[in-house]
């Protein structure tokens, strides 16, 4: 008897449950390390398959498709953010793309609100005297920050996580919005009185600014630093997108120099940060190591959507979170 189970290459352990609806159904190839796949492991073992589940720190392009051949029907992107899947390589090749949206809104925006806190109350800096020994006692004029309350807060990039940001600190802080997007968003104005700006006259006049765009030519280092300057004295900067929004050197002379008060980032270019880079010894840069959507809800939510988005490619049916390719 053949065997007509599709291939599937999965390029991480994933939440069990998931990954068992995807194995009763194909031949799952799983790859058991901790650390991606090299280059040369990932294109061996895409060869021949049907689909592949992979991890934004798999880089997707179109020579890899080569080698997947003609037998590859869809990739599924264990994330929202598809930046590491060349997309115009897998529509020449008539192979679908699939994210994970809505999954883990709750947790970037949590994230993203717990960065803008931490940065503003300087609070890397006061974990670290604990740890070094150096609190001596209640300073009057010690790592004083700053509060968030009724401040402006600009939000680039009005999807879905910018919204549930949005949310959550003109809810809880009464903080006022701005935002950047392409259309405007009457619900935005509606729920949160927030204003639409373009970027530069958002960095002129937002207190705080959260980062929530995608990666593409367009928004590659958009906060240079031109823009940077344009950002109040003492502002406030969060990413939890992808770090290449950034121009890192430029960030880093700016919070060296305490142009800005501070800045908290999940995400960095690139990942992990080489140890030697001078942003992790700011006192005032405050760095996680990508953990956005790092919560059991998020993670096994995520799962889901990425095995029926497999599913859904290997037998041919539109995928119930497809990316535009
Ligand atoms: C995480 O960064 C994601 O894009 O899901
Ligand atoms: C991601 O889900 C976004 O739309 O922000």
């Amino acid at each position: 008897m053949t065997n007509d189970r599709p291939r599937v290459f999965v390029t991480r352990q994933i939440p069990a449950p998931a990954l068992a609806r995807l194995s009763a159904v194909a031949d799952v190839d799983l790859w058991p390390g901790n650390l991606p796949p090299a280059r040369s492991e990932l294109e061996r073992r895409v060869a021949g398959c049907a689909g592949l589940l992979s991890l934004l720190s798999d880089r997707i392009d179109g020579a890899l498709l080569d080698r997947a051949g003609s037998s590859l029907r869809v990739i599924s992107n264990y994330a929202v953010g598809v930046n590491n899947i060349d997309r115009v390589a897998a529509r020449q090749r008539g192979i679908a793309v699939g994210n994970t949206p809505g999954a883990l809104t709750d947790a970037t925006a949590d994230m993203a609100v717990l960065l803008l806190l931490a940065a503003a109350r300087r609070f890397s800096e006061a974990i670290l005297q604990v740890r070094q020994r150096l609190w001596r006692t209640w300073e009057p004029l010690g790592l004083l920050g700053r509060e968030l309350r009724g401040r402006s807060l600009g939000i680039v990039g009005a999807g879905r996580i910018g919204e549930a940001v949005a949310e959550r600190l003109h809810g809880g802080w009464q903080m006022q919005i701005h935002y950047t997007s392409r259309q405007a968003k009457p619900q935005w104005e509606q729920r949160f009185g927030a204003r639409r700006m373009e970027l530069d006259d958002l960095l002129c006049t937002s207190d705080f600014v959260s980062l929530h765009c995608d990666l593409n030519p367009s928004t590659h280092r958009m906060i240079d630093a031109r823009r940077l300057s344009l950002m109040p004295l003492h502002a406030v900067l969060v990413n939890t997108s992808r770090g290449e929004v950034i121009d890192q050197a430029a960030l880093y002379h700016a919070l060296a120099c305490g142009r800005l008060l501070a800045a908290g980032l999940d995400v960095t270019d690139p990942e992990p940060l080489p140890a030697e880079s001078p942003l992790r010894s700011l006192p005032n840069c405050i760095i996680a190591p990508h953990i956005g959507s790092a919560t059991v809800e998020a993670r096994t939510a995520m799962a889901e959507i990425a095995v029926d988005n497999l599913l859904a490619g290997l037998e041919g049916r539109p995928l119930p979170h497809a990316v535009s390719t």
